[in-house]
This record gives C-alpha cells, sequence and structure tokens, in this order.
C-alpha cells in the first residue's frame, strides 16, 4: 500500500475524521492480553486522525466505555499498562454505531472464542460497519485449527500429520490404536477452537494421552492429534487484502518443552530473533507460503502465519522444510509481540500499522459495499 491511501488527517481545529473503536476485554482466555494490548494500541494511534472510543467487554459480556482512557487521551496523560473493561456500561449496538457524524471503523482486538472467531465480525457485518482484520469466514476458517487443516491439505499447503478427533462422532477406543499406528507418540493434542495454548498438552505416552484428551475436550468437542514435530518456529507477519505484503519472518526459542501459556505470557521465557536466522531462499519460500496460506483461508487485514521449520530428522527419513502451523487472524499485538515487532524490522512503525490496518478495513468494507444484491 502507498502512503496516499492512509487515513488523512483533518484540517487544523476542525477535529478527527474517523471514530475508532477499540475493542478489548472479551469472554475468552485470553482476555488479559487483550486489555496489555488496547493500552498499547490505544495510546499510539493518531489522535490527530482518530477520535478514539476504547470499550471494554468484561469476562461475563459486559460492554463498558473506558471513560478514563478518554479523558487520560483528551488530558495527554500517561495511559496504565493496561485497559480494564470498566466506566460507563453501553449498549453494544448504540456505542458501535456511534452519532453517524463520523464513519467509524472498528478495531476488534478480541484473541479467541467470540472474537477472533467470526462471531464478533458477524456482528460489524449487520451493523454494516467498517472493521480491522478478516471477516466471518476467514475468522471461523483459521480459528478452528481442524476446518484450517483441511482447507490447507486441499490446497496442498505442507503441514504436520495430525487426527481430527469428534466427541460423539468418534469412537474414543480407537483413538490409542489410530495415534500409533499414524502419529506415533509423543503428540499434541489441541482443542481445534482455542488460542494461546490453552487446553493444549504434549502427551508423551498412553496415559497422557488419554488425560490430554479430557483436558482438551473441556474446551471444544473437536479436537486435533498432531504428530510431535522436532523443528524450529518460525513466523511471518502479512498484512493487506487481495495482495498482500509479507514481513521478514521472525523465530520463536520456547523458553520450555514448548511454546505453552506461561511462556508466552507469564515467565515470558521465550527468545524472539528478528528477522530469523534463514537462507534467502528459505526467506522466500516461507514468504510465498504464507500468502498462500492466507489467501486459501480467506484472510484479509492481517494475519500472523505460523510455521515449523524441519531441517532434518532423527529417524533417517528427509526433512520436510516449511509445515504450516496455524494463523492467527487478531496476532498478539503489544508493542512486543511478534506481529508488530516483524513490522518494525520491516521497516513499518507501530503507528503506521494501525494507520494501514484502518485503511484496509476502509477498502475491504468500500468494496464489499459496491456489490450488487440484485439478481
Ligand atoms: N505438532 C507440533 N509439534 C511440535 N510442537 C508443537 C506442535 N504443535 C504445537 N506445538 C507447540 O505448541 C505451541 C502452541 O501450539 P499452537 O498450535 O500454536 O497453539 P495456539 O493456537 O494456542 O498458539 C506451538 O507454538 C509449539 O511450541
Ligand atoms: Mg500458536
Amino acid at each position: 500500500m502507498t502512503d496516499d491511501t492512509r487515513p488523512a488527517r483533518s484540517a487544523p481545529g476542525a477535529g478527527p475524521l474517523l471514530r475508532l473503536v477499540v475493542l478489548f476485554g472479551g469472554v475468552s482466555a485470553e482476555h488479559d492480553v487483550s486489555c496489555v494490548t488496547a493500552a498499547h494500541v490505544v495510546a499510539a494511534a493518531d489522535r490527530s486522525k482518530y477520535d478514539i472510543v476504547p470499550v471494554g467487554i468484561t469476562r461475563d459480556g459486559g460492554w463498558f466505555r473506558q471513560d478514563k482512557a478518554i479523558a487520560a487521551l483528551a488530558d495527554d496523560v500517561e495511559l496504565p499498562n493496561a485497559l480494564l473493561p470498566e466506566g460507563t456500561e453501553v449498549d453494544p449496538i448504540v456505542i458501535l454505531r456511534g452519532d453517524s457524524s463520523k464513519q467509524t471503523v472498528v478495531l476488534p482486538l478480541l484473541h479467541g472464542p467470540h472474537g477472533e472467531d467470526g462471531t464478533v465480525q458477524g456482528m460489524l457485518e449487520l451493523l454494516k460497519l467498517p472493521y480491522v482484520g478478516s471477516g466471518v469466514l476467514g475468522s471461523a476458517v483459521c480459528m478452528d485449527k481442524a476446518m484450517a487443516k483441511d482447507v490447507a491439505a486441499y490446497r496442498g499447503i505442507p503441514q504436520c500429520r495430525w487426527i481430527e478427533f469428534r466427541d460423539g462422532v468418534d469412537d474414543s477406543r480407537e483413538i490409542v490404536g489410530k495415534v500409533e499406528a499414524q502419529l506415533g507418540l509423543p503428540v499434541f493434542v489441541k482443542p481445534a477452537n482455542m488460542g494461546s495454548s490453552v487446553g493444549i498438552t504434549k502427551a508423551h505416552n498412553i496415559k497422557e494421552l488419554d488425560d490430554a484428551i479430557n483436558l482438551a475436550l473441556r474446551y471444544d468437542d473437536v479436537l486435533v492429534i498432531e504428530e510431535s514435530v522436532t523443528a524450529r518456529e518460525i513466523e511471518v507477519a502479512v498484512l493487506g487484502n487481495a495482495l498482500p505484503e509479507v514481513s521478514l519472518p521472525g523465530e520463536i526459542r520456547p523458553g520450555s518443552e514448548f511454546y505453552d501459556y506461561e511462556d508466552k505470557y507469564v515467565t515470558g521465557a521465550a527468545q524472539l530473533v528478528i528477522p530469523a536466522d534463514l537462507s534467502a531462499a528459505d526467506t522466500d519460500a516461507v514468504r510465498e507460503l504464507a500468502v498462500r496460506a492466507y489467501t486459501a483461508m480467506r484472510c484479509s487485514g492481517l494475519a500472523r502465519v505460523d510455521f515449523f521449520f524441519e531441517e532434518s530428522r532423527l529417524d533417517g527419513e528427509p526433512a520436510r522444510g516449511w509445515l504450516l502451523n496455524e494463523i492467527n487472524t487478531i496476532p498478539g499485538f503489544t508493542p512486543a509481540s511478534m506481529y508488530p515487532k516483524m513490522w518494525g524490522a520491516s521497516g513499518l512503525s507501530y503507528p503506521d500499522l494501525i494507520d494501514q490496518l484502518v485503511a484496509l478495513a476502509l477498502e475491504t468494507y468500500q468494496r464489499r459495499s459496491g456489490f450488487s444484491t440484485a439478481h
């Protein structure tokens, strides 16, 4: 995208042209992460371009306009490290729509179920509001690890071996035999619909497999069971709509046995290496694969596309190189998160990134509003 597609500054004294509703918090396990992200985004967004309205959603689903943050912005006072979903309780539809004197754009900074999975996006579609990020389908496909794997498989995007397990459909007595025959231990057991490593276990034996399945079934009735790959974890940031741009790749070096919730948000022991140490050919290959996956899954606006890079194998089989792990349609977005950092390393600053996301939201909205509904 070129600079001239970015949201314009308003004339001096006229006030910002756009109303930017920043949704944060939410009912998922990733609530706290979202509150931290919101503080950073609200602080960094350009106040000459946006009338910023932070709206927090509590863990039980109440919506609150964050008046303290709005006052702090007006008084130019520093914001806390995390915004809390508190202030004036508001009706979701009323606060989203605003008073129609200004164009609203919604920035859903909500991770996981009821935020990143197409539900909020569906509400915004019904309200005819532009919003940052993927639409209903792209969000829903990427949130469901089993469905995303089916799409990737159909499009020939390489990934690790896996088995889908559906509670009430697949026979739990057969699963052990299937895992042993098709994957071998250890395996990763994951609820299809979660994020931030919640509900995920690496199972090293049959007893752990059984426990892992029971744990994952607390979060979803569809699970994926994957072979455990020995590989580097490389991520790529994608930004754009039909012809997206791709950042330099970054590498995660987990601080524990795998990149679990503690490692992501509590201990912070994982190392982030940006740009990842890769050959030019490997870098080109992963960037190209990232766009293929992004396009196949109907992503728009932004996504972080996560890969495993298998360079060698203990069993003597040929290494498979790039394997898609997953796509995050609302990736971690604090200035210390991979997504903004990969763009930083690629020459795009955090405030500029916010501008680009808003411009992409408006572009998608305008394009889709132009479609005929007549027959
Ligand atoms: N098949 C696998 N082989 C090896 N490590 C894995 C595998 N699947 C997941 N992991 C590890 O677990 C972490 C979390 O899994 P992931 O599928 O990315 O879940 P989430 O959506 O919660 O981020 C990964 O970053 C990686 O460290
Ligand atoms: Mg992940």
